[in-house]
This record gives structure tokens, C-alpha cells and sequence, in this order.
């Protein structure tokens, strides 16, 4: 039988599982394995992974694991480590794990030995880190720099935005950081009432250095610098860019320009230059824990069978979820303040990664891809949707994450503890009442990540796991995770409409809708 014909034999086999599934309730489940628990999680170093809570039965288990064999999932995961040209539309190879790898590794890119680029770079980070904080490099009026500020956008924001508030214990104490994303004007508004522009650094964080947002950012921050006196622009900006060029061409001096490669994806860049306002944030020793907790699971990734592979089963089970019972939501509940912007990240990680409709081939797929990535802070969330998650009518995994130790009260700390488990134990068991309005059918799935108190390499551990799981649902679904045209078309269009709105003038050749649109701007401005 060709692999074709065996995935299609699978795939029905995992249909008919599903069909069986329906009748069954996991209470029972549990009740007939009282080991269910211990056969369904991963103890890695520092992170505890519970998906015995999953609609899954060790059968639908092993169809999955022999799907991901006849897809030869473990080759391509090879392939991706070694550098061969995975993200294909791009002609590009997808090694931000080279980014975390040791100083001793080799690793050959089109004729260059990256390692060798990328802990050049790193060095690059620590010498500027350490230059900053001794106050050796100073301002246009001689001050020591305290303030950073990223203007980046996505991928240039959003990684870094999250490591640092969530590793706000190890913040250098009297810094400060802001991060600039938005083409709305508040943000810089709000921003220039906040800092002094003469200890302030201007990071501007852009793969391409041609995203709209982060250069007509970028241009409004140098001139309102050169309003308030400011006559050595140089000494307030650093860029991260692959296009050095437009970088020098904006004024920022060759020495001040850290360098990122075509082979770092915008939403896996985090671990790359830029991650310089983490460094200057908390410190390079801290940058480099972080990038020793991603290489952890980097090597757990590479190295384990999949049927002990962390990034492998969850990603499994969200293939499960989403193409046999009929899931079209992931919620993901952190029980940890620290990891509020978690779920913002994970929304560009997972939906700009997997939501596509092309397979590798260039065919247009007729199977579901990336079900809708959300989620929120618990224990905010139980008073805000929780409601919909335990009595609504749709199937919806979550995945709730919490530490097993947080610093400050130990009390409050139990109580989180108690509700983020109560949760996972709610969904499961629900409740039976009479009264409908008052049942809960429970049966709703969820997995349960506990780890450590968080720290930099925990935090590494993490992401990474996270973006191991995003690659291995792009190969289950045959897609390519690493490009992004999704959204070119928006910006292209903002352009022209750029234009009308500037030039007081409509196209005619356009849809009524969106005239009637410019038209309301035109008339409100005139
Ligand atoms: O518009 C999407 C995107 O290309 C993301 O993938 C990326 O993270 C972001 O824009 C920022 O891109 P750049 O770093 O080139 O400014």
C-alpha cells in the first residue's frame, strides 16, 4: 500500500475513534484506569505536563503516533535543525534554534558556519549590555542611559515584550522599558510623558526595517528628539535588521547595528539581536539563561521519541481536536500573572504559523488547519468567559499553565494553585443537575503544564516547547508554518487608501463599502 493510501486508512481509523469517543464520557474513563494520570503526562526537568484530562484513549494515541511515523515527522524535524531549506515559498532555511545553540557547534549555511555569526552577534549584545549599564555609553548631553525603548512590530514585539514582563524579578533595578508597536499616535503620546529623552535609547527592531508602523514610529521619535535639542541622534538608537542599509539611511551609525538573518522567522525571533532590549533589560547573563532553557527543550525535541516528545504529543492532540472532533478553538489560561501576555503571543505564533490553506505542494487543501488561538489570565478568566467553556455548546481544549512556586504570599499563591486545578477538574467531571440551567455536562478537555517557579530558563523551556508544537501541527497538516502572505494584501491595500485619505480623493473603480468608508473620513476632515 503506498503512505497516501496508509494515511487515508489512518485517518479513518482516527474517525472512527472519534465516533466512538462521542458516547463516551472521560469520567469513566478515569474511573476504569485509576493510572490514567501516570500514563497520560511528561515529567521533564522543571515542567509537568497533564493531558490525561484529553478525550484520548491510548489506542487513539497510537493511531496518532503511527499518522506522525507514516508522515515521517522525525525527518523533517532533522531537516529543520540542519539547515536545509524548509520554509519553501521563501527559499529559506528555519533555524532560530541555532540561536540557542553552543559556541562549540558547527553549523554549515550556504557556505558560512552560523554558530560562528551567531555568538559573534551574542557577543556583540553582551559588550553594548555591559557598556550601557557601566555608563560608559552615554547620551547626546553625556548621561548614562536607564530607559530603552523597542519600536518593533509583531515578531519584533511581542517575544520580548512578554519575556520581559515576565521575568520582571530580574529586572536591572532604576531601568525602565517601554515598547512601541502601534501606528496609533497614543502610544508615542503617552510614551514622550513618561521618559527624558536624554537617558533614553530608541531600539528600532525591524527584520526588514520597511514595516510601516516601526518607521513612521521610528521617524516621529527622531523628530521630536531633534525638537527638544537633541543634536547627536546617533547616540539614541540602535537597530536589529537583516537591511542594514535603510537602517543607515534613517541615521543610525554602522557600529549600532545589530544584525539579524534571513534563516530567523519574525515571530521565532526572540532569541536573536533581537533580544537586545531583554539583555538591557534584564541583564546578558539572564538573556543567556533563557536561551540555555530553549536549547533544553530544543535537545528533548530533537533527540526524543515521539511517543515521549513534549512539543510531539501536544501537537497531536491538537491535530486530534481540530480534524476529528470538530474543535475551532484552543483557549490557553495562564494561572501565573507573570504570563499574561502569553496568550497575545501565542495568537501570532500559532495563527501567522498554521492559519493557511495551501499544502507544501501548492495544492488548496480541503481539510481544517489552525483552529482560533485566544485565552486570558486566570484566575480573571473564570469571572469573564469561563461560563461558555464550562456550559457552552462547542468542543474547546485549553491549556491551563501555572508554577509550582511564586514568590509573595504563600496563601495567595494556594488559592491559584486550587483554582487553575479546580478548573481542569470542573471541565472534566462537570456535574449533573436536573435543572439544565444549572447542569454541567463536564467531558471538556484540557491540559494542565506545571512548572517551577518561573525563572529565565524556564520561561526558555517553555516558548520553545511552544514553538516546537506550532512546527509538528504545520507538518501533521502539511503546511508551511514559516511564511506569512496572509498579510500582505491588507498592508498593500492600506497604501492606496493611505493615498485617497491623504489626497482628499476616492477611486471610482472601488467597492461601494469601502468608499462609503474613505468618504466618511473625507467628510469628517475636510
Ligand atoms: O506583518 C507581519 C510581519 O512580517 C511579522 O511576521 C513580523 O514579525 C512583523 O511583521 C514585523 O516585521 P519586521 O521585523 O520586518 O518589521
Amino acid at each position: 500500500m503506498t503512505d497516501s493510501n496508509n494515511l487515508q486508512k489512518l485517518q479513518l481509523e482516527l474517525s472512527k475513534h472519534a465516533s466512538s469517543m462521542r458516547g463516551l464520557h472521560m469520567r469513566d474513563l478515569f474511573m476504569h484506569n485509576p493510572n490514567r494520570a501516570e500514563a497520560f503526562s511528561i515529567e521533564l526537568p522543571d515542567i509537568f505536563i497533564d493531558y490525561s484530562k484529553n478525550i484520548i484513549t491510548s489506542e487513539i494515541l497510537e493511531s496518532l503516533f503511527h499518522y506522525a511515523e507514516l508522515l515521517d515527522i522525525k525527518s523533517s524535524i532533522n531537516s529543520m535543525f540542519s539547515g536545509e531549506k524548509i520554509n519553501i515559498t521563501e527559499k529559506r532555511a528555519v533555524l532560530h534554534t541555532a540561536l540557542r545553540s553552543k559556541r562549540e557547534e558547527k553549523l554549515d549555511v550556504d557556505g558560512a558556519d552560523i554558530i560562528e555569526l551567531v555568538h559573534n552577534e551574542l557577543d556583540k549584545i553582551k559588550t553594548f549590555t555591559s557598556a550601557i549599564h557601566s555608563g560608559e555609553y552615554c547620551g547626546w548631553t553625556n548621561k548614562s542611559i536607564n530607559t530603552f525603548v523597542n519600536i518593533g512590530i509583531g515578531g519584533s514585539n511581542s517575544g520580548p515584550k512578554l519575556v520581559i514582563d515576565a521575568l520582571s524579578d530580574y529586572r536591572k533595578k532604576n531601568t525602565y522599558c517601554f515598547f512601541i508597536s502601534n501606528i496609533d499616535y497614543r502610544q508615542l503620546n503617552e510614551l514622550k510623558k513618561n521618559i527624558d529623552p536624554e537617558t533614553t535609547l530608541f531600539i528600532v527592531s525591524s527584520k526588514s526595517f520597511s514595516t510601516l508602523e516601526t518607521k513612521a514610529n521610528a521617524e516621529s521619535v527622531k523628530e521630536w528628539l531633534v525638537d527638544v535639542g537633541c543634536d547627536q541622534i546617533e547616540k539614541h538608537f540602535v537597530a536589529i535588521t537583516e537591511n542594514e542599509k535603510a537602517a543607515i539611511d534613517f541615521g543610525i551609525s554602522q557600529s549600532n547595528i545589530f544584525h539579524i538573518w534571513d534563516w530567523v522567522g519574525g515571530r521565532f525571533s526572540l532569541w536573536s539581536a533581537i533580544g537586545l532590549v531583554i539583555s538591557l533589560a534584564l541583564g546578558f547573563d539572564n538573556f543567556q539563561r533563557l536561551l540555555n532553557g530553549a536549547r533544553e527543550m530544543d535537545l528533548h525535541f530533537k533527540q526524543g521519541p515521539n511517543q515521549s516528545n513534549a512539543p510531539v504529543i501536544l501537537a497531536l492532540l491538537d491535530y486530534w481536536y481540530n480534524n476529528f472532533l470538530d474543535a475551532d478553538t484552543h483557549a490557553f489560561i495562564p494561572y501565573d500573572e507573570s504570563l499574561k501576555l502569553f496568550p497575545d503571543y501565542l495568537a501570532q505564533l500559532f495563527m501567522e504559523s498554521n492559519g493557511k490553506s495551501a499544502d507544501l505542494a501548492g495544492n488548496s487543501i480541503d481539510y481544517k488547519t489552525m483552529p482560533v488561538t485566544w485565552g486570558g489570565i486566570g484566575t480573571d478568566s473564570q469571572h469573564a468567559f469561563f461560563q461558555l467553556l464550562h456550559q457552552g455548546t462547542q468542543t474547546i481544549p485549553v491549556d491551563f499553565l501555572a508554577p509550582l512556586k511564586k514568590s509573595g504570599d504563600k496563601n495567595h499563591h494556594r488559592h491559584l494553585l486550587a483554582n487553575c486545578i479546580a478548573q481542569s477538574q470542573a471541565l472534566l467531571q462537570g456535574e449533573d443537575n436536573p435543572d439544565p440551567h444549572k447542569h454541567f455536562p463536564g467531558n471538556k478537555p484540557s491540559t494542565t503544564i506545571l512548572y517551577k517557579e518561573l525563572s529565565p530558563e524556564i520561561l526558555g523551556k517553555l516558548l520553545a516547547l511552544y514553538e516546537h508544537r506550532t512546527f509538528v501541527l504545520g507538518l501533521l497538516w502539511k503546511i508551511n508554518s514559516f511564511d506569512q502572505w496572509g498579510v500582505e494584501l491588507g498592508k498593500k491595500l492600506a497604501a492606496n487608501i493611505y493615498e485617497n485619505l491623504k489626497d482628499n480623493k476616492t477611486n471610482t473603480d472601488i467597492d461601494s463599502s469601502t468608499k462609503i468608508l474613505i468618504n466618511k473620513y473625507l467628510d469628517s476632515n475636510k
